[in-house]
């Protein structure tokens, strides 16, 4: 308790003294280019940057918002759809379970539109997700929340145990996320919204190729946000981050007394929702969990495997 109590502590620390970090760079750059020395940085004043300016661009806004939630059938993505509808999007949702997604289209009184998708097959896929776009009328928000976890076999040690992680969260994912953006780039404008794992930010014992996969979800999609944010282009890309939810309402937490912080499926897909109106860069699931993120980044191997190794650990 001591350990983490001091922890937090430092992380709090750490916090406090980065936040005006790129504030600080962007006005040194800024006086740099105006051909001041570094002493002079201190009166700066806060300076627009091109992110901000960013949020400028005109949308049509006599046209229905549209959304796609890939991996709509059942938890997050299927409670995002509804949010979503609710919100004013027409709304299509994909996942390999049709009948699913059928449900819960009886549940939502405005248009939307289903299509069967397997992701572990990317070429159908891309193809299913432009005949979507293209009957939706276009698209302004991809929403991509799925997962090949449940398939496989973490503990195997046959590689394929591990394969629809490697072929669903990484290879589908990125041949859905960047077919999404190459109509958002035609558009010039759009928001991608990916989700990715806190058991990307450190390698997870009991899950390495989802830990893995996950870590490719988060870098690709930075990578691909400061690309935007470096060429001005208005395209919007946000990670969501999540914690442990009991997204299908699984998990009996009476049962589970090491069960730390299991979001219910409703506060998370709420501040889901909220990252998404508010254009997030990166959203952790619920907001507490970016305090274990940073510790997680930053704690030595020995303590990482001591408090992972404990009942209740695993992240
Ligand atoms: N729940 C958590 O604690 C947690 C924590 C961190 C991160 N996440 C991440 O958050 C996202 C949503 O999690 P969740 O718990 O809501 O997931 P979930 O309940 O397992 O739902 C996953 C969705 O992905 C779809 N899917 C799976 N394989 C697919 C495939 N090959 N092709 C197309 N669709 C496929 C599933 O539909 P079908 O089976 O019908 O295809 C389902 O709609 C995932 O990326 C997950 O890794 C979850």
């Amino acid at each position: 308790m001591f350990i983490l109590i001091l922890l937090i502590c430092i992380v709090t620390c750490c916090e406090t003294q980065t936040t005006s970090t790129p504030d600080i760079a962007l006005c040194i750059a800024d006086r740099l280019s105006a051909g001041y020395g570094l002493k002079n940085t201190e009166s700066v004043p806060h300076i627009t940057t091109k992110r901000t300016k960013r949020l400028l661009h005109p949308v049509n806004k006599q046209l229905p918002k549209r959304a796609i939630v890939i991996g709509a059938s059942v938890g997050m993505g299927r409670e995002l759809s509804k949010l979503l509808a609710a919100d004013g999007y027409n709304v299509g949702m994909t996942a390999r379970r049709l009948e699913l997604l059928k449900q819960t289209q009886q549940e939502i009184p405005t248009q939307t539109y289903i299509a069967q998708m397997d992701a572990s097959k990317p070429e159908e896929a891309i193809g299913i997700l432009n005949t979507m776009i293209n009957d939706m009328g276009g698209l302004d928000l991809l929403v991509i929340a799925l997962t090949g976890f449940y398939d496989c076999d973490f503990d195997a040690r046959d590689w394929k145990g591990s394969l629809p992680v490697l072929d669903v969260d990484i290879v589908g994912f990125f041949a859905l996320a960047r077919t999404g953006l190459n109509f958002f780039e035609d558009q010039g404008y759009g928001h991608l919204v990916g989700f990715s794992s806190i058991d990307g930010i450190r390698g997870v014992a009991g899950s390495p190729a989802y830990s893995a996969s996950k870590a490719f979800c988060s870098r690709y999609l930075q990578a691909e946000l400061n690309k935007y944010i470096q060429r001005n282009i208005p395209i919007f890309v946000t990670d969501i981050c999540p914690g442990w939810v009991n997204s299908k309402n699984e998990i009996d937490v009476a049962q589970m007394p090491e069960a730390y912080w299991v979001e219910s499926l409703d506060d998370a897909t709420k501040e889901i929702f909220e990252a998404i109106k508010n254009k997030d860069e990166i959203a952790y699931i619920t907001k507490r969990w970016a305090k274990v993120a940073t510790l997680l980044s930053t704690m030595p191997t020995d303590l990482y495997n001591a408090l992972s190794a404990r009942p209740g650990g695993g992240f």
